[in-house]
């Protein structure tokens, strides 16, 4: 019975790591490039109406760029710029992204 726990337990650990084990950050950088000039260096947007995307959640950033590339998240550009992104390059430009700390500070100070 332990013994079973252990075995399901391992199945479930390998599937839940699977994805993040897989992603490449230094392949996401190449796909980055074509990003930074609207996203900003290391994503950090200076661009009105364009989002940051440094430190943002790897699981996030991957959702949003699937929901461009199938048409269920509406934005004209995105939508174009993610159609032929493949699953493999979405997990690493979003691994990429994501590596990045934010540190909070209030204005001014
Ligand atoms: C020509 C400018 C431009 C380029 C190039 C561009 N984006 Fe965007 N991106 C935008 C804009 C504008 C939005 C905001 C869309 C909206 O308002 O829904 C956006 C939104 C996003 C979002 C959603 C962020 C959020 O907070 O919900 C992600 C993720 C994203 N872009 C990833 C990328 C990636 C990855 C690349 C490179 C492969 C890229 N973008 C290239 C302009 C650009």
């Amino acid at each position: 019975m332990k013994k079973a726990f252990y075995i399901l337990f391992g199945i479930v650990g390998v599937t839940l790591c699977g994805p993040t084990v897989a992603t490449n950050i230094a392949a996401g950088a190449s796909v980055a490039q074509s990003c930074v000039m609207c996203h900003g260096d290391k994503g950090i947007s200076t661009m009105a109406g364009t989002p940051s995307l440094a430190g943002q959640s790897d699981l996030y950033l991957a959702n949003q760029l699937r929901d461009f590339r199938d048409g269920k998240r509406h934005n004209e550009v995105m939508n174009v710029i993610a159609k032929p992104l493949s699953d493999a390059e979405i997990d690493n430009v979003s691994a990429y992204f994501a590596q990045f700390e934010i540190q909070l500070k209030k204005k001014g100070k």
